[in-house]
């Protein structure tokens, strides 16, 4: 399908190091992608999605609203991509096509990477890796049911198949954007990161390549880049409970807020989630708040308030108690 503006293609001309939020299930919603914008995030990417709910969508349609609600998003998100998962290739052409028309977001990727069984289990995420010509099969499926960019985002191995070879055998299609997470399928979400495994695979492919894992501050950061030579990089879990980060690489130095700044901000991401999802969801941010308060005096104190928390009236609660107990510390 002939496709639309690039926008990928916009920061090459650029010459401009691309800072993209890495897609994170439970984590990457609207709130926190509109959040890590703020911070001088460049590109975000949605949680993944599943081609399969959105496929089955008239036999099992509760399954197709949620996934179109988890993908809604916010003009100031742009560009926003949305990142998709599952196994079958006319379960991708079908949810190229809705998402392409109804959602409207500005790039597609396709998740080869995901180790948790659950996605392993369906022959999705890294066991799409492993199975190079349905893999093929797949990313051909979306670039004919889209006029969007489509990247892709894959591991430094899943077992006998290694990065190279996986992009050796898409080789020639025209993928925009590739991200690598630079850890095997057995090394999970631990351990050391191959960054200069984008120098390898660079000859074989012409899109733009973000190099992640493990990027947890901006020295991180600079000596990701400086060993990759990638066009950018995917920050994830370093970006929880720290979206400064993105500011930070930005600025080449390290942000150091007060206790009470981040408590601020933490008041923000709780604001902008209640006036898009109301406050009655509030638990559901729980699993964010308590990536803040880590190293933080009474950090386990808190983190058991935070836990709790069902309203902004609780968080502001939590932080005048906090202003209080600590009244002669905080800076
Ligand atoms: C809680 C969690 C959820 C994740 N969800 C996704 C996902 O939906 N899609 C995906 O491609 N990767 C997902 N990942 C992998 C991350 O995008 C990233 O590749 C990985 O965490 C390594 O980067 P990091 O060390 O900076 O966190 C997830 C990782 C974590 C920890």
């Amino acid at each position: 399908m002939m496709k639309n503006n690039n926008f990928w293609q916009e920061y090459k001309k650029k010459k401009q190091v691309i800072l993209a939020l890495a897609p994170l299930a439970g984590f990457t919603d609207s709130t926190f992608r509109s959040l890590v914008k703020d911070y001088g995030a460049d590109v975000v990417y949605s949680e993944m999605a599943s081609v399969a709910a959105l496929y089955y969508g008239g036999s099992k349609r509760d399954g197709a609203l949620e996934t179109k609600e988890l993908l809604k998003f916010k003009k100031k998100e742009r560009p926003y991509v949305v990142q998709i998962f599952g196994s079958l290739p006319q379960h991708f052409a079908q949810a190229a096509r809705i998402i392409t028309q109804e959602i409207k977001p500005d790039g597609l990727d396709i998740n080869f990477g995901c180790p948790v069984p659950k996605i392993i289990k369906q022959g999705a995420g890294s066991a799409l890796m492993l199975d190079l010509k349905r893999a093929r099969a797949v990313i051909e499926a979306v670039l004919e049911n889209t006029n969007l960019p489509v990247s892709i985002k894959i591991r430094a191995r899943v077992k006998n198949v290694s990065a190279l070879e996986f992009v050796k055998y898409m080789s020639d299609l025209p993928i925009a954007a590739l991200m690598i997470h630079g850890r095997s399928f057995k090394q999970g979400f631990s351990g050391a990161v191959n960054h200069a495994l984008v120098k390898e695979v660079r000859p074989f492919f012409s899109g733009l390549i973000l190099t992640n894992g493990g990027i947890n501050s901006f020295t991180q950061a600079h000596k990701a880049l400086e060993i990759s030579q990638a066009d950018g990089l995917g920050l994830g879990r370093g970006a929880l409970g720290r979206p400064w980060l993105f500011q930070e690489i930005k600025e080449g130095k390290e942000i150091n807020l007060s206790s009470l700044d981040i408590l601020g901000i933490i008041l923000k991401q709780a604001q902008i989630f209640v006036a898009q999802k109301g406050e009655k969801s509030l638990p559901d941010l729980r699993k964010h708040l308590v990536w803040y308060v880590q190293g933080f005096p009474q950090a386990s104190k808190l983190r058991a308030q935070l836990v709790a928390i069902n309203s902004l009236a609780d968080i502001e609660k939590i932080i005048n108690n906090y202003k209080e107990e600590n009244y002669d510390t905080l800076d």
